[in-house]
């Protein structure tokens, strides 16, 4: 806010606090020469005007609130740029990172700032940390068939992960389903936690100009498509087959993916008619082809810590378990 606005809004503020004030005083008096009770004289429509001053109990309440506003305002921030001498936020305002929000909630505690936010986080990881840490210690295998630990996984999921992979973790365009054996990175216990830990950056190339431009997309797209028992132009996906080397660094030769070949690349199976994008229908398909994808699963190791993402790991491992 800038000085003018500051100014603006403390005066108004203040004004109408004297204002009210200054009215309630004011009706407190008995009417000028009238007795209490009696009439004051006007009369409207045959309603007559008595003069009866307000309730003791109600004005004490009225003016308690004064008292209060008169404390608060001075207590917290509010008006205009006077920060209160509390020194109260409810959070580091104004950061973009992770890194900018530690360094931020770090300063404004060495310049005496109360932060509220930061305050409940340090509360809770206190009252909960512990048990955490004691399912940090049990492998994951144990805890995907503990109740308990499944419940609170959930939580965690549906705060932290359900806005990209669903309430029910089926996924959705670009964000894979993650309750299918179909995996992009991996399903053991180690793969889903490293995958959670550190994030993944899926590099799917664009290919239009390696394949010759919007004839070799189309050839190609229809062997993509033939690969999962798709009826396509068979002389098309001839030409799109000659050329499938160039995929088969990530996808491998035989169009698997790379969990099949025990590649990093996250580079999905194209033959299990199971698609990340547009369900797999031909435009979608072809659309991957000529301007790549390259879908961001963020890292969690700095905002939730090791200990969440185990039993988050824990969580996400059962969804695709039989039961
Ligand atoms: C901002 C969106 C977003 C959020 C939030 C998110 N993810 Fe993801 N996640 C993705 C995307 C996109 C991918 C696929 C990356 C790719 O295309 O290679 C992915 C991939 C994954 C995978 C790998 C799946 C596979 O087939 O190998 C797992 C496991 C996963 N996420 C778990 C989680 C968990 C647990 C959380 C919550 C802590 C979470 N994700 C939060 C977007 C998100
Ligand atoms: C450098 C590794 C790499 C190469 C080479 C590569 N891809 Fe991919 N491809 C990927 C990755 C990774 C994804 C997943 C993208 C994402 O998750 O955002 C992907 C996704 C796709 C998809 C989308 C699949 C779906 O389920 O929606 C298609 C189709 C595809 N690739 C076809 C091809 C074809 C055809 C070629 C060769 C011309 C090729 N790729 C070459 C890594 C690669």
């Amino acid at each position: 806010m800038t000085s003018f606005w500051s100014i603006w809004v403390i005066v108004l503020t203040l004004a109408c606090l004297v204002l009210l004030f200054g009215l309630l005083v004011w009706n407190l008096k008995n009417f000028v020469g009238v007795e209490e009770g009696e009439s004051c004289g006007h009369e409207f429509d045959g309603i007559e005007e008595i003069n009866n001053p307000l309730p003791k109990w109600w004005t004490y309440m009225f003016f308690a609130t004064f008292a209060w506003s008169v404390y608060y305002l001075a207590a917290y921030p509010g008006l205009g740029n006077f920060e209160g001498f509390l020194k109260w936020k409810s959070s580091n305002q104004g950061v973009t990172s992770l890194e900018e929000s530690k360094e931020a909630v770090d300063k404004m505690h060495a310049d005496g700032y109360r932060i509220q936010l930061d305050g409940e986080y340090r509360a809770a990881d206190e009252k909960f940390g512990p048990m955490f840490k004691s399912f940090a210690q049990r492998d994951v295998l144990d805890l995907a068939s503990d109740e308990q630990a499944i419940e609170i996984g959930q939580r965690l999921y549906l705060q932290n992960c359900a806005q990209c992979h669903g309430s029910d973790a089926r996924g959705g365009d670009g964000f894979p389903n993650l309750t299918d054996k179909d995996w992009l990175y991996g399903g053991t216990p180690d793969k889903i936690k490293e995958t959670i830990l550190q994030g993944r950056i899926a590099a799917m190339p664009s290919w239009e100009a390696a394949l010759g431009g919007e004839q070799g997309v189309k050839e190609m797209t229809a062997f993509v498509l033939s690969l999962s028992g798709r009826t396509v132009n068979q002389r098309d996906a001839d030409a799109g087959k000659a050329k499938f080397a160039m995929c088969a660094a990530c996808h491998g030769a035989d169009g698997k993916g790379s969990v099949a070949h025990n590649l990093p690349f996250g580079a999905p199976n194209l033959t299990d008619n199971t698609w990340l994008y547009g369900s797999g229908s031909a435009r979608s398909v072809e659309e991957s082809i000529a301007n790549g994808r390259a879908g961001v699963m963020p890292a969690w190791k700095d905002i939730l810590g090791e200990d969440k993402v185990h039993l988050l790991t824990a969580y996400v491992y059962s969804l695709s378990q039989d039961k």
